[in-house]
Formats: structure tokens, C-alpha cells, sequence
């Protein structure tokens, strides 16, 4: 046990780490390009924010939150997500002073207590977006495209982006009538989730995995059909917009996320060979959000993509570019009495630049030599007796199998123009 790390958990070792870096790379890059600057929030929140942002019905705050009580008594949460983290820094530091919008950008860990799997942790790692302070649809579609950009920049295809509008506080009191009245009748034979989100929380009912219940919500009275005329008016401009920009999208009336603060857009991404965790992307317009947690009247739109589940879509289609891991010098020193040397000389060498290593385990020469082809060292400087008793070392060139003798007061600066010819 001591030894394994938390279920639902995963160390990300040294040789995916490029992976992760290149992933993030393309992500920070895209977002300079559509002016989104990085935020960085701490992992841990009063729990109340959550529970206010998220919303009290949700799965993520009924069941999958990591809450404790610290030791001053008070009640702390790790983040399952960082819209309301986001939010809560944008009031508190008054970025709604500056000129809208707000853009911010993050890339960390999450925590949600999940029935693990593939593509399921519960602790995960998220790139989000949210842009705050702006009411038009051309917000909405900028940040659709932001996440569809960096996706295709990748090279996944086979993207599935789902869009749906879920109204607002004007027009969603006429379609949770609407649901209650229809779900009514069924309600005896439904989980006991659907039942408690019943009076709470209806269009949640839209939501339930247990199939019987699916089924019957498949019949239910679509949003659409109430949305007031700002909303429908926003949702056609997010539209013309999308298409616009040459963005394939599907409308899909029955997307409602599971999260309770969206108005309006929400829409998600999938990428459909993953299979059952096959959402990469989700998101969508939180309008009230921001007043809800204490804040301004700002409006505000987002999203957030799963980390692992891009990694996992772009290792199974080979997306992930090959990285050359190698050093550039390899001190082989088979004799303990010149280790000084050695070492001085790792010094100066990493000092003038280079990557460098020598061997720690006084080795035999063949078996350091062995180590300079396992790190993949361009070249081998070797502190031989005799060479040193000349005042020189010997310089083997690893790829190409040739080696010359060179003073050992010039090993740097012969170094940096021989591995100059590599770069
Ligand atoms: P979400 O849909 O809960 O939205 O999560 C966004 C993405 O995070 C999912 O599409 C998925 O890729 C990934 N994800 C969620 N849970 C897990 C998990 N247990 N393991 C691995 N990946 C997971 C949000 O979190 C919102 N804050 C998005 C947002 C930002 N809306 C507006 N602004």
C-alpha cells in the first residue's frame, strides 16, 4: 500500500513528461494567440464556493468532492473544477476594473471523488478557459473555436462538438414546469436521484444514466421550445457565427451539463473513439455565476478539457511527436584518483551550457562507456592515465565511432563547436 499510489490517482513519469509539455505547449500558444492570459488559483477553496457555484443538486457537490475540515475549523474542498475558483479571483482582485473582457487561461490538477477508469481519475488535470465581462454570442464562438483550434492543431479529427442552449433564468421557470409535468407521472418507477432532483432541480432529469430513465427523458418537452427571444436570439448568433468561422457543430437539444451554473450556450467536444469518457472538451455561458458568488452583474463564458483524455485520444492515433532524449557529454573517468578532474570538468562544461554527466558508481571504463550509449551521449570525454600524463583526454565521437586526443584545457570550447554541429 505504501507503495501504490491513491486509486484514481497516477504519477506522470519522466518519460511522458514531453508529452504533457508538448500538449500544454500547443494550449498556451493558441491561447497568446487569441489574447488569454494564465491563471493559477490554489488547489483548495472554502467549500461554500462550490456549493454556491456549482450548485447543491450536482453530482460533482453531492458525491465526488473532496472536503474536509482544516484545523482552524474551517470547511475546505479541493477543486473539482476552476470556473468558480476563476471567479472568485476575478471579483476578488477587481479584474472587472479593467477593460472587458477578462481572459484567463489554466492548466492544473483536479480532484473529484469518480468511479476511476480509463479516462476517468480522480485526481485529473484540466486546460480551461474563461472569458468574463462580454454579452455577445461572438464570445461564445470565439471560445468554441479556441478549444476546436487547439484540438485540430494537435491533428485529432473526428471531433464531435455538440451545442445546445439551456436558457436563462427568464425562460427556464416555463420549460421546469413543462418537465415536472411530464416527468410526473413516471417519477414512482425512477432512480432515486431523479426523485430528489425532482422539485430541485428537473432539467437534471434530462441527465440520468440509469437506462430506464434515459428512456423516459428522451420523450421530455425540449428547452428549445421555451426559450425566450434573447436567448434564441444568442443562440442564432453563436450559430451564424460558428458556421461563419467553418465550424462543424451539431445541435443536440438534450445536452445539459452537469454542472448548475450554465445560461444559454453550453456544448461539448467528443472524441468518439474513446468510448465511454469520450468528452475531451466542455463548456459553456454562466451568466449569473459571477453575482451568484457574491460578485458584479458579469456575464461569463468557458471551458475546460480533460489532459489525460487528449493524451490518451492522441496516443492512439500516433499524434505524439517522437522526442530525442541525449546529452550532450558523457565524462568517462575509470580511475577514482582522477574523479577531481572529472567532476570540475562536468562543472565547466554544464556551465558553459552543455548537458553533461559522468558516472557515479566507479564503473568499469567499459561499462561507463556502455552508460554514455544508454543516455545517448554525442560524445564521451575519457580521463584515461595516459592521455591525462600527456595533459589531454580522448574525445570519442558516440555516433560516429572516431576519436582524437585534445588538451584538457580545451575540452570546452572544443566541445561547444563539435556539439554546435549537431544543432
Ligand atoms: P466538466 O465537463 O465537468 O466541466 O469537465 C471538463 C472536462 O474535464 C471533461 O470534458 C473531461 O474531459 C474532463 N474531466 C472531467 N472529469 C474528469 C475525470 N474524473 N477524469 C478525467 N477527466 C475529467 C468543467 O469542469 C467546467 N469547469 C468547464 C467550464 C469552464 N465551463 C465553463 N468554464
Amino acid at each position: 500500500m505504501l507503495t501504490t499510489a491513491p486509486r484514481g490517482t497516477k504519477d506522470i513519469l519522466p518519460q511522458e513528461i514531453e508529452n504533457w509539455r508538448y500538449v500544454e505547449a500547443a494550449m498556451r500558444r493558441i491561447c497568446a494567440q487569441f489574447g488569454y492570459k494564465e491563471i493559477r488559483t490554489p488547489v483548495f477553496e472554502h467549500t461554500e464556493l462550490f456549493k454556491r457555484g456549482i450548485g447543491d443538486t450536482t453530482d460533482v457537490v453531492e458525491k465526488e468532492m473532496y472536503t474536509f475540515t482544516d484545523r482552524g475549523e474551517r470547511s475546505i474542498t479541493l477543486r473539482p473544477e476552476n470556473t468558480a475558483s476563476a471567479v472568485r479571483a476575478f471579483c476578488e482582485h477587481k479584474m472587472y476594473a479593467e477593460p472587458a473582457p477578462t481572459k484567463l487561461y489554466y492548466i492544473g490538477p483536479m480532484f473529484r471523488y469518480d468511479r476511476p477508469q480509463a479516462g476517468r481519475y480522480r485526481q485529473f488535470h484540466q486546460f480551461g478557459i474563461e472569458a468574463l465581462g462580454v454579452d455577445s454570442p461572438a464570445i461564445d464562438a470565439e471560445a468554441i473555436l479556441l478549444a476546436v483550434t487547439i484540438l485540430k492543431e494537435l491533428g485529432l479529427k473526428d471531433l464531435h462538438l455538440k451545442i445546445n442552449s439551456v436558457g436563462c433564468p427568464n425562460c427556464r421557470p416555463q420549460h421546469r414546469a413543462k418537465l415536472q409535468d411530464y416527468f410526473r407521472p413516471h417519477l414512482e418507477g425512477m432512480c432515486s436521484d431523479c426523485k430528489s432532483r425532482f422539485e430541485r432541480n428537473p432539467l437534471r432529469l434530462l441527465d440520468c444514466k440509469v437506462p430506464h430513465d434515459h428512456e423516459i427523458a428522451a420523450g421530455a418537452p425540449s428547452l428549445e421550445e421555451c426559450l425566450c427571444e434573447e436567448c434564441r436570439e444568442h443562440f442564432e448568433g453563436v450559430k451564424k457565427l460558428l458556421t461563419a468561422a467553418g465550424v462543424d457543430f451539431e445541435v443536440d437539444n438534450t445536452l445539459v451539463r452537469g454542472l448548475d451554473y450554465y445560461t444559454k450556450t453550453a456544448f461539448e467536444i467528443q472524441y468518439v473513439p474513446l468510448g465511454a469518457q469520450s468528452a475531451v472538451c466542455g463548456g459553456g455561458r454562466y451568466d449569473g455565476l459571477v453575482k451568484e458568488i457574491g460578485g458584479q452583474d458579469v456575464s461569463g463564458i468557458g471551458f475546460a478539457m480533460g489532459m489525460e483524455r487528449i493524451l490518451l485520444a492522441l496516443e492512439s492515433q500516433n499524434l505524439l511527436p517522437e522526442h530525442k532524449d541525449g546529452i550532450d557529454a558523457f565524462i568517462v573517468c575509470p580511475n577514482q584518483d582522477n574523479l577531481e578532474a572529472a567532476f570540475k570538468t562536468a562543472i565547466a562544461l554544464r556551465q558553459a551550457g552543455l548537458k553533461t554527466e559522468f558516472d557515479f558508481l566507479a564503473r568499469s571504463m567499459k561499462a561507463q562507456m556502455k552508460q554514455a550509449g544508454r543516455l545517448n551521449a554525442k560524445f564521451a570525454v575519457i580521463f584515461g592515465d595516459d592521455e591525462l600524463a600527456r595533459g589531454a583526454v580522448t574525445l570519442k565521437n558516440m555516433a560516429e565511432s572516431t576519436q582524437t586526443e585534445i588538451p584538457v584545457d580545451d575540452i570546452v570550447t572544443i566541445l561547444q563547436t563539435e556539439v554546435q554541429k549537431y544543432e
